[in-house]
């Protein structure tokens, strides 16, 4: 069984039963990391519960959500291991994965409606890493985690 771990700041709040319903009526089990009350917070704190769940696969992936969806996405991808992708249409979501092995998804309560965000979450879940060509780059998103030049050969050069 799928499990995905689910954080949000105090305006997420308002979408994320709808994600929370459509990911039960696929049968996948959620981990609510919060918040639950509408007193102002601060994303990070939720994007690192989250983070850290996926970073150390205790879950499959990650679903935060905020005002825009940009302040949780740049706490979630400060934690190594971490490719969350902010979306706000079903089709880069879709790719996020099928390209980019997003991990986590990152959506906006104030950008999108209920129905777009079932629909990015929708394609998100359902979409496959793709492997292949894409792979060179995704170990150089690790090289860049660990500190090291990359150059236009990708090769290392040096710390
Ligand atoms: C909170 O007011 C708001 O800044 C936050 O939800 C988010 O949109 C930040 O990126």
């Amino acid at each position: 069984m799928m499990k995905i771990a689910i954080g949000n700041d105090h305006v997420g709040i308002e979408l994320k039963p709808t994600i929370i319903d459509f990911l039960k009526s696929r049968n996948i089990d959620i981990l609510d990391c919060g918040t639950e009350i509408a007193d102002r917070t601060d994303y990070p704190i939720y994007a690192q519960k989250v983070a850290h769940l996926v970073a150390r696969r205790e879950v499959d992936l990650g679903i935060v959500i905020c005002g825009t969806g940009i302040g949780i996405s740049i706490a979630a991808n400060k934690v190594d291991g971490i490719r969350c992708a902010c979306c706000s249409e079903p089709y880069s979501a879709k790719l996020s994965r099928e390209h980019n092995d997003s991990n986590m998804l990152a959506l906006g309560s104030r950008v999108v409606g209920k129905e777009l965000a079932t629909m990015i979450v929708k394609e998100w879940i359902d979409a496959r890493y793709e492997g292949g060509r894409h792979q060179r780059r995704l170990d150089q998103l690790k090289d860049l985690e660990a500190g090291l030049l990359l150059d236009e050969d990708n090769r290392i050069n040096k710390k």
